[in-house]
């Protein structure tokens, strides 16, 4: 693992037992979190037994939209690199009963989707990964025809001034920001491996929503 990843992982060490909590603080500022998550996986299409791999699944906060969606004949599959991030998850698979759940720990580049993958979902993640050029292209290959990756992140609106981009990257260090990754534009890299994009952008074009559908294996 390099240092960056290596950085990464022991930042989501000291902020896992607390990350549900900290999320939440984003209310404050009239940051609509929970509508936003359930907007991106409404975006997923989801149908009732596919299999959904979600990356940089953290603590699983996204898990019950998934389960709903997919149901019991479904599967979710929860890929992260933090160990401590996915232990917060494993408590709640336990605590809430689901036995079509897996976690998998490692970097999402490394990881391979399986056959089977429907759809994939990235929530506040895609920007801490600095491999999401290869990521998004290994999600496209993997996805069926029609089937969607979506993902939800924070970006820099076109009308931010300095002074607000400097403060966003403050207020979001925590979560692992800085001015590298304030530069990555998965955005821009979901055109170049997807046929169709969807964008829907909130809270003032700060949050978006970005949907990736899959065209046909090229042969
Ligand atoms: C801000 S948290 C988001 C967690 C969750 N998706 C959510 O919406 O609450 C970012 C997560 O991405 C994970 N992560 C960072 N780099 C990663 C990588 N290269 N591969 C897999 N997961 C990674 C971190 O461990 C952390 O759990």
């Amino acid at each position: 693992m390099d240092d960056g990843k290596a950085r990464m992982v022991q930042l989501y060490r000291k902020r896992a037992r607390r990350y549900d909590f900290t999320a939440n603080l984003f209310y404050l500022i009239g940051f609509r979190e929970w509508a936003y998550r359930k907007q991106a996986v409404a975006a997923l299409h989801l149908r009732p037994g596919d299999t959904v791999v979600e990356i940089g699944c953290g603590t699983g906060l996204n898990f019950s939209l998934l389960e709903d969606a997919v149901g019991p004949q479904g599967r979710v599959i929860g890929v992260d690199l933090t160990d401590a991030m996915l232990d917060r998850a494993r408590q709640r698979v336990r605590y809430k009963g689901w036995t079509n759940v897996e976690l998998v720990e490692c970097d999402a580049a490394g990881f391979r989707f399986p056959e089977s993958t429907d759809a994939v979902l990235a929530t506040f993640a895609i920007k801490a990964m600095p491999d999401y050029d290869a990521i998004i292209r290994q999600a496209a290959e993997a996805l069926p025809a029609g089937r969607c990756f979506v993902f939800l992140e924070l970006v820099e609106p076109g009308w931010c001034p300095g002074w607000l981009r400097w403060l966003m990257i403050r207020l979001l260090s925590p979560f692992g920001a800085n001015e590298d990754n304030a530069a990555y534009r998965p955005e821009a890299v979901l055109k170049r491996y997807f046929p169709r994009v969807l964008m829907k952008t909130r809270y003032f074009g700060v949050a978006l929503i970005a949907v990736g559908i899959a065209g046909e294996a090229e042969s």
